[in-house]
């Protein structure tokens, strides 16, 4: 008897070291060995024939080789459970994966891009000023007298007497020309104030000035720069007309009408039936300016010009509604 047990050990030993990592053929064995049929039980059964004096000492044998059966299936078990933990992947590759949120640029921003990549290509070089403006260069500089409606109250922030939140960006011109000596080819774009509310306006706007100055700078490269940046920004076959204007730091002054974006021209409630939209104000330098900076208007010549980047933003997208462009909300934002 003592032999058969021993044998059985030994082969139970193998066996389980063979099965190792496989928990389906370590459970498999196990019933091989310790089930109600299995080998052990078999050589229980034959304690039958064993003698008195005997019987007790196979009941020891065999019950401490169960034990120890049992030991080393639990052992083995628990091993490859572990195992079996470590090589499983610890997320699920099925599951659809979360998407990240792009950033993307407001279209405000991708209009002041765009306008500022075609007058980079003509040679203008983007500058900036400051949003709180002295009222020497918002409006004194650019000969609007102290008696002029635009300093009326309802349209200009002040911050104190001579302070205020610039009302154009026209008052970097003047910085810029301070600055240097021509030639100068520069564009400006940036935030503007006005104190004003409703459908139509904002408070808070933006703008982006242009001047060119240099010795003989004429009304006809205003004409044709400004024809190009239409033709770029709105395309090729869009007309646009020059229409005589006034404006007290430019003299001539034109506005510049595109035509209608949304009708072509034909007339809509856009245009006001016309077939024409305005979209920029635009002269030549006029000399008193040029005077206040110092330089000989009997040399130099220029020309400026202004435009609301909420609007070529809307004539572009064909959006109808200022608002929008403040509100911030994702889903009209995604669009562009
Ligand atoms: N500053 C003007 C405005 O706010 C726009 C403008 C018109 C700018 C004519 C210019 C210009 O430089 O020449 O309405």
């Amino acid at each position: 008897m003592q032999s058969d047990v021993e044998r059985l050990l030994e082969t139970a030993t193998r066996d389980i070291a063979e099965a190792q990592g496989s928990s389906r053929a370590l459970e498999q064995l196990k019933v091989n060995y310790l089930g109600r049929k299995g080998q052990l039980s078999r050589l229980f059964k034959q304690m039958g024939q064993a003698s008195e004096v005997e019987r007790p000492i196979w009941g020891k044998l065999l019950n401490e080789a169960k034990e120890q059966l049992e030991k080393a299936f639990s052992i083995a078990l628990e091993e490859s459970k572990k195992e079996a933990q470590k090589q499983k992947p610890s997320f699920d590759i099925t599951v659809p994966g979360r998407r990240s949120l792009k950033g993307r640029l407001h279209p405000i921003t991708q209009v002041v891009v765009e306008i500022s990549r075609i007058f980079n290509w003509l040679g203008f070089e983007v500058v900036e000023g400051p949003e709180v403006e002295l009222d020497y260069y918002n409006f004194e500089a650019l000969n609007i007298p102290k008696d002029h409606p635009a300093r009326d109250m309802q349209d200009t922030f002040y911050v104190s007497d001579d302070v205020v939140l610039r009302t154009h960006t026209s008052p970097i011109q003047v910085r810029v020309m301070e600055a240097r000596r021509p030639p100068i080819r520069v564009i400006a774009p940036g935030r503007t104030y006005r104190c004003d509310s409703d459908v139509t306006h904002t408070p808070m706007f933006h703008q982006v000035e242009g001047l060119m100055v240099g010795e003989d700078i004429s009304f006809g490269d205003l004409k044709g720069i400004l024809t190009i940046f239409v033709h770029q920004m709105f395309g090729e076959d869009v007309g646009l007309r020059f229409r005589p204007s006034f404006f007290p730091f430019t003299e001539p002054s034109a506005e510049v009408d595109i035509q209608c974006v949304m009708c072509k021209g034909q007339g809509c409630r856009v245009c006001s039936q016309t077939g024409w939209l305005e979209i920029l104000g635009s002269g030549m330098v006029d000399p008193e300016v040029f005077k206040k900076v110092g330089y000989d208007p009997e040399i130099f010549t220029g020309f400026a010009f202004g435009m609301g980047i909420e609007r070529i933003a809307m004539l572009k997208y064909g959006i109808d509604d200022l608002r929008l462009f403040f509100e911030n909300d994702l889903r009209f934002l995604k669009q562009f």
